[in-house]
């Protein structure tokens, strides 16, 4: 039976570094607070002049490398989930498609905020299942730090730069890295609780200017993580059942990495152990789209994932969004 595989596996940080110190000198906050409430030690952010497309195109390349695929590969699709393109138009995708090389690809965004890299694996997992791709690129990409509020202490210590990047192609079900299904949903009605309020045709339409605090990203964090905690459990759970996975067989939940406290409660609810729950957020703090493939890649090499292990996937945002995937890992090495 045909599948989408696994094949590649490509991560890029930026360089910066920043500290919760460095935050507790900017902010009415602590490295104590930051720790506690969100397991985060540090996070990436983008140095000045380097966009989310410029990340994605590095991230991308690696992956590419781990397929053992080089610039200019055979790619037929590239799909780029982001919250934070470079442009409002056009869709970054295309770009970063023609920066690598990949110029015979469709090319396009997603936008599903910290679920879209497991979205932009479903939409290409499908295509490659109904014949019309046979190898596709899936990138999940983000510069928070250009939508933060400077003056919301709250999300400005929880979001952090990166992007992470892999190859499918069309294979089958049996073979290490096969995906074995895939759940979404959604939810419109909580849209409020994760919104950049204006800068798009709501706003515009009012024929006003963007208000100041309106052009940043908000949360509401308290709704937010017990709808997460919700979601990914019950999205996980009935993705098991769909695939025929009992949990016990889950090797590794590689949960969207927005705060230590939500994977734990996460892993308890679905019933897996916490030490089977692989956790980065302390490195690189919540990378939305880009949390997921650097989680992946983490644990790759670090050597926590092997070949033929089965793998759950889970992520949660703003939308409201959720979607879930089950994978057995490959044998790829990671860039
Ligand atoms: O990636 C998309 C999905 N995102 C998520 O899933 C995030 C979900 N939410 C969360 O992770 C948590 O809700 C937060 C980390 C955002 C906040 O943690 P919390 O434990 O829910 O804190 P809280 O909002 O209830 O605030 C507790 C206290 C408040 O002070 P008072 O009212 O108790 O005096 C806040 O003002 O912590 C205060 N606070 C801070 N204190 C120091 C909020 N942010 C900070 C901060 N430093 N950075």
């Amino acid at each position: 039976m045909p599948a989408a595989v696994l094949g590649g596996l490509g991560t890029y940080l930026p360089p910066r570094r920043v500290s919760n110190e460095e935050l507790a000198d900017r902010f009415d906050t602590s490295d104590e607070w930051i720790r506690t409430r969100t397991g985060i030690r540090q996070r990436r952010w983008a140095d000045t002049g380097q966009s989310t497309g410029d990340l994605a195109t590095e991230a991308g390349h690696r992956a590419l490398k781990s397929a053992g695929l080089d610039l200019g590969a055979d790619v037929d699709l590239v799909v780029l989930a982001t919250t934070t393109p470079d442009h409002p138009c056009p869709a970054t995708a295309p770009d970063v498609a023609a920066r690598l090389g990949l110029s015979r690809a469709a090319a396009y965004d997603i936008s599903a905020v910290c679920s879209g890299f497991v979205y932009a694996l479903e939409v290409a997992s499908n295509a490659l299942l109904a014949g019309r791709a046979q190898t596709a690129l899936v990138i999940g990409a983000e510069t928070y730090s250009t939508i933060l509020n400077p003056q919301d202490r709250t999300t400005s210590v929880i979001f952090g730069d990166g992007a992470g990047a892999a190859v499918l192609r069309r294979g089958e079900a049996d073979e290490p890295g096969a995906f074995a299904g895939f759940d979404l949903g959604s939810d419109g009605n909580d849209k409020d609780l994760i919104c950049i309020p204006d800068g798009g045709s709501r706003q515009r339409a009012t024929h006003q200017e963007p208000g100041d605090d309106g052009r940043y990203f908000t949360m509401q964090g308290k709704k937010v993580f017990a709808s997460a905690v919700r979601r990914m459990s019950e999205s996980s759970a009935a993705l098991l059942d769909r695939v025929g996975w009992p949990v016990d067989s889950v090797d590794h939940l590689v949960g969207h990495q927005a705060n230590v406290r939500i994977l734990r409660a996460v892993a308890e609810q679905i019933g897996i152990e916490a030490a089977r729950a692989v956790i980065d957020i302390d490195r690189v703090g919540n990378t939305s789209a880009a949390s997921i493939p650097l989680a992946l890649a983490e644990a790759s090499s670090a050597g926590t994932v092997a070949p033929g292990d089965r793998v759950l996937l889970t992520a949660f945002g703003g939308g409201l969004t959720w979607g879930s995937a089950a994978l057995t890992w490959p044998d790829i090495t990671a860039c």
